[in-house]
């Protein structure tokens, strides 16, 4: 823990209580809280910044969802957006659990299939699963229509 105050923290204050994702790839963090189904109108108090100067990444995007604390079921949605993520879990301004995001087993809801013919882009109700075939280097397949596909083609 930082004992002065740095740069960073002047722009986002500490949070009491809640979840703060740090080292996410820059200018990605509104794609995080769409992974993670955060649209803001749940009422809690969220503050992103974003390409802010970091010293492990050149860059960085910070989001912090106050009242909240995120399972790693819930981070893991973010592994393949923010793969070097922090998640920092906070109680009464202290860092209470720090972990990393890990990919799982498939992301539900998370991607859309870029194969236009898809079954999962037609107008049937269906929820995208794209699961993961192998995790280093990470190879996915969309479960409806069996492409493989790489991480780039999902960002
Ligand atoms: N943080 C916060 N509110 C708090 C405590 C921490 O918003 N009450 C944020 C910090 O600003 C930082 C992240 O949570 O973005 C992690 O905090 P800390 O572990 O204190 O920072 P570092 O030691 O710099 O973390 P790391 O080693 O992961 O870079
Ligand atoms: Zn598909």
């Amino acid at each position: 823990m930082s004992v002065g105050l740095s740069e960073e923290q002047l722009l986002v204050r500490r949070i009491k209580e809640g979840t703060v994702l740090d080292h996410v790839e820059p200018g990605r963090s509104l794609r995080v809280l769409s992974a993670l189904n955060i649209s803001g109108e749940e009422g809690n108090t969220v503050t992103i910044a974003m390409n802010v100067p970091s010293s492990k990444m050149v860059k960085k995007d910070i989001v912090k969802i106050a009242s909240r604390f995120l399972s790693p079921e819930e981070t893991n949605r973010i592994a393949l957006i923010a793969p070097r993520a922090t998640v920092n879990l906070v109680k009464d301004y202290k860092v209470i659990e720090k972990r990393r995001v890990e990919l799982p087993e498939a992301f539900t809801n998370v991607f859309k299939c870029p194969n236009p013919t898809c079954i999962s882009n037609s107008k049937e109700p269906i929820i995208p699963v794209v699961e993961v075939v192998k995790k280093t280097p990470p190879l996915l397949r969309c479960k409806y229509c069996a492409r493989l596909l790489q991480p780039e083609d999902l960002m």
